[in-house]
């Protein structure tokens, strides 16, 4: 006799619809491999006269959630309807009908995850998310049942598929931004909005349902500096490359034991680090802890399998494990913007001036050593820096009072090792005394 689960879900959409049609095409190998039948009972949608993919029964549709989330044969309700309203309600309708939830909503989880654990711990269900943090790559699995014997330092993340696809696509084939975002909207990776992908609001939700499992530490959505990818343009992805690295929007948090630091920003990503080759709508996940040192997890981001695969996992370990319901984290810290281990400042010079190694007063600062890269055949000049963030940040401010371009500045995910050879650094020491020329 086999364990039969009864499935509802809400939403027929990318991610519902890659659902339906990953259950029909596995639905042998579930039974023989993992010993379970998951049978869709109902699917709420809004327009009911909409086409659906092929596997999607007619019988199964209805346009009132209240349908699937009071079914009294549903077990397991998937939520994949986005948003916050009515999504919330509907969850918590579901769990308190002692229903079991998947869920890929990073922001009703970022937003409401607390309460909906709560809901679910007091009625003996679970809420299950996989499909919430970087798609179809299992890191909330690792983060909570693997890094048991660490404590966890650091998570840097691509989490974001539709700002790695753009990123990548004007990098690669000097595609538009407009061009790249309506491709990624096209295979189904961005948001209803897609301003939530490139303003970095996603990655941002993202990050706190990651800081729950890396941390058990909650964050406000506000708390988390937020800068999205809408200025960087190919010039800045040039300057990038001619220093060996590459634009990526990463999320990133570390816990020093008081604070909190969070941040989610375009970064430069030098060639060694493991982020730099993860292109497309491809996500990862760097982990730093105490004993096992660095952990890296890669894989799809975004798109209707992708998440689906997530959703199934979660489906699977719901039949066949005993779940306890997740405890409710309680644990709330002061929360500062990452301060990154060094800085790109670019003057990007509309003029031939040029502001030069020397003319910067910043020898009363706790600089620990600058390279001054300039001018270079891209027309812009550059500081790569490493020293405390408020003094990069005056320090551009005081630039951009000096001269007739643009000042912009970047952090590095992680410092750079070397540059590439032929490029015109000069090293200055923290008194601004030359130490060496390439
Ligand atoms: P989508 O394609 O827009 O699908 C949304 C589905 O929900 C549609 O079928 C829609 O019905 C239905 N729906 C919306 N409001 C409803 C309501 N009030 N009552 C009943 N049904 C309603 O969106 P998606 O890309 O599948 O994303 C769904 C969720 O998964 C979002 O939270 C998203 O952030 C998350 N997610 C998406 C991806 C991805 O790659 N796309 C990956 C991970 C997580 P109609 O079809 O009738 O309009
Ligand atoms: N819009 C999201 C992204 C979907 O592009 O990453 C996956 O969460």
């Amino acid at each position: 006799m086999h364990n039969v689960r009864n499935i509802g879900l809400l939403g027929c959409g990318v991610v519902g619809g890659g659902v339906v049609s990953a259950l029909s095409q596995n639905r042998d190998h579930l039974l023989q491999h993992c010993g379970v039948s998951f049978d869709i009972v109902k699917i709420a949608v809004r327009d009911l006269e909409r086409s659906r993919v092929d596997s999607v029964q007619r019988e199964w549709l209805c346009d009132n959630w209240r349908d699937v989330c009071e079914h009294p044969e549903i077990d397991i309700v998937i939520e994949a309807m986005g948003g916050v309203d009515p999504a919330f309600e509907a969850v918590k309708t579901a769990l308190e009908r002692g229903k079991h939830v998947i869920t890929a909503n990073k922001e009703l989880l970022a937003t409401y995850g607390r309460e909906l654990y709560a809901i679910a711990q007091a009625n003996g269900v679970t809420v299950l998310c996989e499909a919430s943090a970087l798609g179809g790559v299992p890191v909330l699995h690792a983060l909570d049942h693997y890094f048991a014997a660490n404590r966890i330092q650091k998570v840097t993340a691509i989490a974001n598929g539709t700002s790695n696809y753009i990123l990548t696509r004007m990098r690669e084939d000097r595609v538009t931004f407009a061009e790249a975002l309506a491709e990624a909207q096209q295979a189904g990776y961005a948001e209803a909005d897609p301003s939530f992908d490139v303003l970095g609001q996603d990655a941002r939700f993202k990050l706190q349902i990651l800081c729950r499992s890396a941390f058990a530490t909650e964050v406000a959505t506000d708390d988390i500096e937020c800068v999205g990818i809408p200025d960087v343009d190919t010039q800045d992805m040039e300057v990038a490359e001619s220093l060996g690295c590459r634009i990526r929007l990463v999320a990133t948090a570390e816990d020093d034991g008081e604070v909190l630091h969070a941040s989610v920003r375009p970064v430069l990503v030098p060639a060694h680090h493991p982020l730099y080759a993860v292109d497309g709508v491809n996500n990862a996940l760097c982990v730093d802890a105490d004993i096992v040192g660095q952990v890296v997890y890669a894989g799809p981001g975004a798109g209707s399998f992708a998440t689906a695969s997530a959703i199934v996992e979660d489906l699977v370990r719901l039949a066949t494990t005993a779940n306890q319901p997740r405890c409710v984290h309680t644990r709330v810290k002061p929360v500062h913007p990452v301060r990154y281990p060094a800085y790109l400042v670019v003057h990007r010079r509309y003029t031939s001036h040029r502001v030069g190694p020397y003319t910067v007063p910043f020898e009363n600062t706790a600089l620990a050593s600058v390279d001054y890269v300039g001018p270079t055949s891209l027309g812009v000049e550059c500081w790569v820096i490493q020293g405390e963030r408020a003094h990069v940040e005056q320090w551009t401010a005081h630039l951009a009072g000096l001269c007739h371009g643009e000042v912009r500045w970047y952090p590095f995910v992680e410092a750079p090792k070397a540059y590439p050879a032929g490029l015109p650094v000069q090293h200055l020491d923290a008194s601004l005394r030359f130490v060496a020329a390439e």
